[in-house]
């Protein structure tokens, strides 16, 4: 069942700083990184400022940025697993957006603080500790539930859902909606649905009726905007780019997204 309507957040609350979104979604290839990334560049376009978190060993977020994965001094790997290293000694900054780098030594986290207390929690404590410098935290989580994914849930305020409109669409949402649902009961009782975003969209018969079988899944939390596909936006990160710089005619789908998100979120702490 889709979540239910994000609830009002209590008259006057003020917004949180930083507003922290998962792009989450266990199935794999439906543009989560991709749309970390040029999400955040849009969103730094208009003002703000934006911390771009890599949870995934692949690293695809992190070299997307133009970060050379094998010259790395810190990765998330050491904010995980080693108590005296923040968030700040690690990030770099890149293209208008600050990055805190995956390393392939993440695919191991799971084992590696399996003994260790409260660790379902390292990453909220970790973004606790920045001193209210950003005003967005964007989290690319891998395609799995594992312990990183409920680290990001744990320390989110929202989670946005891309899905891609091809066959098999909802393949992967009911399991991420119950992992949610747990969470949200054992851990994170705020987590939100920020909004579903439909990813790869294009004019053929198939992903129009993807799109519909979506909208009728997940009504109005779907997003207006939907990204269509468009090489330039795979492209892009080869360059080490976001889509605004690379092909700023190809950017209008995350533009207008990026105002939508803003428009959400205002709209809970109205
Ligand atoms: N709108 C688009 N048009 C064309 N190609 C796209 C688009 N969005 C993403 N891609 C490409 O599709 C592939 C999958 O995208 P991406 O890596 O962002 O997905 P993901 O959900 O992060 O994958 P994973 O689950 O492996 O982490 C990439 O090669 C990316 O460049
Ligand atoms: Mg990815």
């Amino acid at each position: 069942m889709p979540a239910a309507r994000p609830k009002k957040a209590r008259a006057g609350a003020k917004i949180p700083r930083p507003i922290i979104i998962s792009v989450a979604q266990n199935k794999g290839g439906t543009a989560k990184t991709t749309t970390t990334l040029n999400l955040g560049a849009a969103l730094a376009a208009r003002g703000k400022k934006v911390l771009l978190i890599d949870l995934d060993p692949q690293g695809n977020l992190t070299s997307g940025t133009g970060i050379d994965l094998a010259a790395l001094n810190g990765s998330m790997y050491q904010v995980f697993t080693d108590r005296n290293v923040t968030l700040s000694d690690i990030t770099q900054d890149r293209i208008g957006l600050t990055v805190a780098p995956a390393h392939i030594s993440m695919v191991t986290l799971e084992m590696d603080l399996v003994n260790r207390n409260g660790r379902e929690w390292i990453l909220k404590r970790k973004l606790e500790a920045l001193d209210g410098e950003f005003d967005f935290v964007l989290v690319d989580c891998p395609p799995s539930l594992g312990l990183t994914v409920t680290n990001a849930l744990a320390a989110s305020h929202y989670v946005l859902l891309p899905v891609q409109t091809q066959a098999y669409a909802l393949y992967g949402v009911p399991q991420l909606m119950e992992m949610m649902n747990v969470i949200k009961e054992d851990l994170n009782p705020d987590l939100t649905v920020l909004g579903v975003l439909l990813t790869f969209t294009n004019r053929t018969r198939l992903s129009r009726e993807v799109e519909e079988e979506i909208k009728n899944y997940f009504k109005d939390e779907v997003f207006p905007t939907s990204i269509r596909q468009n090489v330039k936006i795979a492209e892009a990160p080869l360059s080490g780019q976001s889509i605004l710089t690379y092909a700023p005619e190809a950017a209008v789908d995350y533009i207008s997204l990026a105002e939508e998100v803003e428009k959400r979120v205002n709209a809970k702490f109205k």
